[in-house]
């Protein structure tokens, strides 16, 4: 049983605020991923979780136990970080083995478990080879037999991936979101990347500056984002915005004017999202073309409306030159509302 609790974590280094009164409750077993800009605080969230950094504020409770004045070693933690720290000269079994042996488990039990630990990253025929021997993805993935073999309370992986080439990412994504399955054990898991975030995690927890800017489900985040910062940064392509002006229901900005919404009068800003917009229709945009991707399964079309980019998915056959002018119809239904001083999210009615 390890539910983790951070109550008003705070790390400060003089004036500077690394993460500043961060509170959430990490259910026991759940698979719950970090996810910000470089710089949001990620990795020293992290660290105060492992104890290789102290919390200026706050306290961090493990399985129901204040652990801010344990050793990093006595809170049956596993790490997994971006570079693998494998020993140059031991082979992949004696890399699994070593904190079996730093933590003085009997000696009987260790080639089951470093067996079972290899198996279930698909290492058991590269036992013998060095580090390396062994591609980048084959050292992560003992890097991940090292962490498991351990069977600690609680994985903390920070960018686990970020080293590997993006086809071995998909793979190994898909081979740690299997693994977490298989394992039950509570994980923190810390990227940049919103698309691991959105296709590994229990919950997300967005950051930005040291300050949680929303924590929800996927599917909550990407369909409700709590304000413009996690609007656009969720989403490929990111959510799009526009400034405008609400009057009795009707939003209106350069190139875009949108009936039917329930929002207040005055300046505000207007998300919706590139696959719930449809080229044609409505034609609440009708702006020049800027550019035109394909993407295989759908053909992705910005245009230029006043200062703004604006993405819509189009069916895979869809044509246009750039410079066209193109309609858009964007339904009242699937628009977002966002107080534009603020970025807060506008419940709207
Ligand atoms: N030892 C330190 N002293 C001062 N500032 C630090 C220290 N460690 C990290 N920071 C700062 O704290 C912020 C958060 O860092 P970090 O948690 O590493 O970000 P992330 O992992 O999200 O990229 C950054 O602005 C970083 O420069
Ligand atoms: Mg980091």
């Amino acid at each position: 049983m390890a539910e983790i609790q951070l109550r008003d974590i705070t790390k400060r280094w003089g004036s500077f605020f690394g993460v500043k009164d961060l509170n959430l409750t990490i259910a026991d077993r759940e698979f719950l991923v970090l996810l910000g800009p470089s710089g949001c605080g990620k990795t020293t969230t992290m660290r105060m979780i492992a104890g290789l950094e102290d919390a200026t504020d706050g306290d961090i409770m493990i399985g129901g136990q204040r652990v801010n004045d344990l050793d990093p070693k006595d809170r049956d933690i596993a790490m997994v970080f971006q570079s693998y720290a494998l020993y140059p000269n031991m082979n992949v079994y004696e890399n699994i083995r070593f904190p079996l042996k730093v933590r003085k488990i009997p000696g009987a039990e260790h080639d089951e478990r470093v067996k079972r630990a290899a198996d279930m990253v698909e290492l058991g025929e590269f036992m013998h080879r060095k580090p390396s021997e062994l591609s980048g993805g084959q050292r992560q993935r003992v890097a991940l037999a090292r962490a498991i073999v351990r069977e600690p309370n609680v994985f903390l992986m920070d960018e686990p991936l970020s080293n590997l080439d993006a086809k071995l990412r998909v793979s190994t994504r898909a081979q740690i979101k299997n693994l977490s399955h298989e394992l039950k054990v509570t994980t923190i898991y810390v990227t940049h990347d919103q698309i691991e975030a959105m296709t590994l995690a229990d919950r997300v927890v967005v950051m930005e500056r040291g300050l949680v800017q929303q924590v929800g489900t996927p599917t909550e985040i990407y369909d409700h984002p709590a304000n413009t910062f996690v609007a656009s940064f969720i989403g490929s392509p990111a959510m799009n915005l526009m400034q405008g002006t609400g009057t009795g229901g009707v939003f209106e900005g350069a190139n875009v004017r949108i009936a039917g919404l329930t929002g207040p009068d005055g300046p505000v800003t207007l998300g919706f999202r590139a696959e719930d917009a449809a080229v044609g229709g409505g034609a609440e945009i009708t702006a020049p073309v800027y550019t035109l991707e394909l993407l295989g399964d759908a053909t992705m079309v910005t245009v230029k409306a006043g200062g703004a980019l604006v993405s819509v998915k189009a069916p895979k056959d869809f044509r246009a030159e750039i410079g066209d002018e193109v309609a858009i119809s964007i339904p009242a239904g699937i628009c977002h509302l966002f107080d534009a001083q603020t970025g807060a999210r506008l419940e709207t009615a």
